[in-house]
């Protein structure tokens, strides 16, 4: 980490003592900041815009030229990797993401292959060379996946879902297709996520977003064992640095504890739970990542400041936590409500670990 200015975050996530809470904010490049939307129309659209490396980078660097962050988070979609096994990701305006061919059949589900990262996806690894390069050493880049279960939803489904019939009708009719879905969809996450630390992230992240649809028995056969088993087949060092991981399963919070013990270094909260709480349930196993509502930037400033300060006084004084939002960032975000949020959380933890020292 020595060529690193700024490495609070690899130090959290690692459980290292910090001087003070690092922060990021899931999908802090987006459509709340005005230079993000003329970016984008300069791209054409969002798949251009992910697609094109220098694009991407400009897009990466906005929220840090803004705010005082802590991480930066590689410019591009989960769906990237569906894309590239053949479904044809689009974006239909105002629909969000949909697959042009999506997984109906046994035949198309049999003939699934896992991508190559540095053929289908070497655009990604492109990107990451060049945010790499322009960081210069400021903050650590993160790189990220979603998780099997989280891929094969928008694969089966053929877009976002309310009610995830057509996979539940899968999962509980033909499992033995959706763990082949799943197998071959982990084994192109490892090697993505490899290619991409290889490439120069130095973190990376799993987002399971639909984890929380699941039951419990479900979560545990058809997403938990596929997030350990990218977890088990992660590179955990590169060029001599430790490069931790974090997984996030949206509405995880009472599964907290078999998820933090899966083999990542951190685990990702969403709003629901106290985060003192979750402190108490995982010990010192893992880093947590979270929690604050991210509607709470709705609010007036001083109620901003105010609900961060709740976050880091409920985590209490102990190593091991990175501030972020419980989900992704509104678009309707007030932009200015992010610098408070991050000035308090940054000036709070702090003065907080000041006065723990005094004592
Ligand atoms: O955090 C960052 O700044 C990195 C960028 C990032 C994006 N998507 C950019 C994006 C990341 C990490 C993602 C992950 C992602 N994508 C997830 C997992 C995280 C989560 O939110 O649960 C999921 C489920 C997706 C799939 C996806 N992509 C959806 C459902 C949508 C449409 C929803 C929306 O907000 O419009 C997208 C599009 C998308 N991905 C946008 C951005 C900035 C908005 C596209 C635009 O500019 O119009």
């Amino acid at each position: 980490m020595s060529r690193l200015k700024n490495d609070t975050f690899l130090r959290a996530l690692l459980r290292q003592p910090t001087d003070y809470t690092p922060v990021w904010l899931m999908r802090q490049a987006g459509r709340y900041l005005p230079e993000y939307c003329e970016t984008r129309k300069r791209a054409g659209s969002f798949l251009q815009l992910c697609k094109s490396p220098a694009l991407a980078c400009e897009v990466t660097l906005q929220p840090l030229a803004r705010y005082d962050l802590d991480a930066a988070i590689l410019f591009s979609d989960i769906l990237t990797v569906p894309d590239a096994m053949g479904l044809g990701l689009y974006f239909a305006e105002g629909e969000g993401p949909r697959f042009e061919r999506p997984l109906r059949d046994e035949w198309e589900i049999r003939n699934l292959t896992a991508p190559d990262p540095h053929v289908e996806l070497q655009y990604v690894m492109d990107a990451v060379a060049e945010i790499r390069r322009a960081l210069d050493g400021s903050v650590p880049l993160i790189g990220f996946s979603g998780s099997p279960w989280t891929l094969a939803c928008y694969m089966v489904e053929g877009g976002s879902s309310d009610d995830y019939r057509r996979i539940k009708t899968l999962a509980y009719s033909r499992p033995d297709l959706l763990h082949h879905i799943l197998d071959v969809t982990a084994q192109a996450v490892v090697k993505y996520l490899n290619a991409q630390i290889e490439a120069g992230a130095q973190a990376v992240m799993v987002f399971d977003s639909w984890g929380g649809v699941l039951s419990e028995a479900a979560y545990r056969e058809f997403s938990l064992r596929y997030l350990q088993q990218v977890i088990a087949g992660l590179r955990r060092e590169y060029d001599g640095h430790r490069v931790p991981s974090i997984v996030f399963t949206k509405g995880g919070g009472i599964w907290l504890e078999s998820i933090a013990a899966i083999g990542s270094d951190a685990v990702g909260l969403d709003w629901t739970m106290d985060i003192g709480r979750a402190r108490e349930l995982v010990g010192d196993k893992v880093a947590l990542q979270g929690n604050l509502d991210p509607s709470i930037l709705f609010a007036p400033p001083e109620v901003v400041a105010g609900e961060a300060r709740k976050v880091l006084d409920a985590y209490g004084p102990h190593a091991g936590h990175v501030f972020n939002l419980g989900h992704g960032i509104s678009q309707y975000t007030p932009p200015d409500n992010v610098r408070v949020l991050v000035d308090t959380v940054h000036e709070h933890s702090r003065a907080s670990r000041a006065a723990q020292e005094n004592r």
